[in-house]
């Protein structure tokens, strides 16, 4: 119970930025029921869980988290436990199955409803439990509260849901269901709202984030939105992910061209440098055609700076065909990787149909492979930059050295600056004086004007 006698409540995020947004619209629903907030086990009520099934070790972390609770729920009597995300859309009866001491599982297009079930449980009126809802057609979106928030300046905003891609590996069609843009307006709308409470860089999220279409497939294309955001007075920075290979449009890239606020990072992953791998994924191009589009977009843009995902030790995943993930990589020169061991999942076409068949240790050393050449590239690009000067924006105290700052320069680089004068959300020219693979070390030459 929180002062003042509310009910509180704790929501732990697990998975990517979309569980974040799933988390905030849900904390907003809480907040008009008259939750407050809670960050710590002991005085909590009500826990939330928003859970991710991309790959078996993040099922398992949840699944571990969810054992440990169940002296919390023990405890006192009146607690709520609820499951909502991916793994809640999945394996509901698993979860129910497995973690008895679970009060409620609401799948990805149900959870708008989760707060009122959790009134209804706390009042006695919910009948038996577990209570599992996973078959909504909600549209969650619509409700944001743009006041309930994890972050103070910086801000998610799920511009569409679903993926209509069919990678051999992965569950997100399955546990998101077919894409469903929303309108321009109503996502412009939200932006205006989130920077009238002081959000001051907002990034747009979709599974395929560059096919949305406003529901107006022909007329609507992100470049559309790009430009309509670009018109929102006190937002200084605008990204974008994750963005598809074969998913841009030619508007879309000449509107990122024009775009003065978009960021200088592009989170495209490329997943496998080996055409025979991106075949077995499906991922619907090869890696001539993702070079193509990378010079377009270099061509249009030319301090544009890409991120990766990549997948090593796919099913069939050869030496040679790993050889060829690290050539690309090093082509490429992407400024960031996120390296992935192949994780077999219940439902999808690779789990069903090919086997498993690169031996984890296999795995790992690719996977440390990819990730040493990566920092090495890191380190190459951020050394070079020493002398520049960066466009930072200020996230937050550096989590090393409370003493600094942290923030962002316009390629999404973490740089860290000792200055009293900064402030969370504020803009300044640095100069880089020091670097290492993952964070630049900056002199502030001059600050914008104080964010309000
Ligand atoms: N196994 C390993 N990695 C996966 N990813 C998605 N599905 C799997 C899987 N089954 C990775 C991809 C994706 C990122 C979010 O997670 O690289 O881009
Ligand atoms: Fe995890 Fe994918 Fe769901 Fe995000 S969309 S929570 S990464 S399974």
């Amino acid at each position: 119970m929180a002062a003042g006698g509310a009910p509180a409540v704790l929501i732990e995020v697990f998975g990517c930025q979309m569980n974040v947004v799933d988390a905030e619209l849900v904390l907003g629903r809480f907040a008009a029921l008259g939750f407050a907030r809670s960050t710590a086990y002991d005085d909590a009520d009500v826990v939330v869980f928003t859970t991710c099934s991309v790959r078996g070790h993040a099922e398992e972390r949840v699944y571990s988290r969810l054992g440990a609770l169940r002296r919390w729920k023990a405890e006192r009597p009146g607690r709520v436990l609820a499951v909502m995300g991916c793994m809640a859309q999945r394996e509901a009866q698993r979860i129910t199955r497995r973690v008895p001491h679970v009060d409620i599982v609401c799948g990805t297009r149900d959870f708008p409803a989760l707060p009122d079930l959790v009134e209804r449980v706390r009042a006695g009126r919910a009948g038996p439990r577990p209570l599992v809802l996973v078959d909504g057609r909600e549209r969650p979106d619509a409700a944001r509260r743009p006041e309930a928030r994890l972050r103070r300046r910086q801000a998610y905003v799920a511009i569409m849901r679903g993926c209509n891609r069919a990678c051999a590996y992965c569950v997100v069609p399955g546990a998101r269901g077919r894409e469903v843009s929303r309108p321009l307006e109503e996502v412009a709308g939200e932006v205006q709202a989130l920077v009238a409470a002081g959000v001051v860089e907002v990034c747009l999220l979709g599974q395929t984030v560059n096919a949305y279409d406003g529901q107006e497939r022909g007329a609507v294309t992100l470049g559309t939105l790009l430009r309509r955001l670009e018109g929102v007075r006190g937002l200084r920075r605008l990204r974008f992910i994750t963005s598809h290979p074969a998913s841009f449009d030619a508007d879309t890239l000449a509107a990122m061209a024009e775009s003065s606020k978009l960021d200088r990072f592009l989170h495209m992953p490329l997943q496998s440098g080996s055409d025979r791998i991106l075949k077995a994924m499906r991922r619907g191009y090869t890696l001539e055609r993702f070079r193509a589009v990378a010079s377009r977009v270099r061509a249009l843009i030319p301090d544009m700076r890409f991120g990766c995902d990549w997948i090593v030790g796919f099913p069939g995943e050869s030496e040679e065909d790993h050889g060829l993930s690290l050539a690309a990589c090093e082509e490429l020169r992407f400024v960031q990787s996120f390296v992935f061991k192949y994780s077999p999942r219940p439902g999808t076409f690779a789990a069903e149909h090919l086997a498993d068949d690169v031996p984890i240790e296999v795995k790992k050393r690719r996977h440390r492979e990819l990730l040493l050449l990566q920092e090495r590239i890191s380190l190459e690009e951020n050394l070079a930059l020493r002398g520049r000067i960066a466009e930072v924006l200020v996230e937050g105290r550096s989590r090393l050295d409370p003493a600094k700052w942290s923030g962002r320069d316009a390629a999404h680089r973490i740089v860290v600056l000792d200055d009293d004068r900064l402030a969370e959300g504020a803009l300044c020219s640095a100069r880089i004086v020091d670097a290492t693979a993952l964070t630049l070390f900056g002199e502030v030459e001059s600050l914008a004007e104080a964010p309000a």
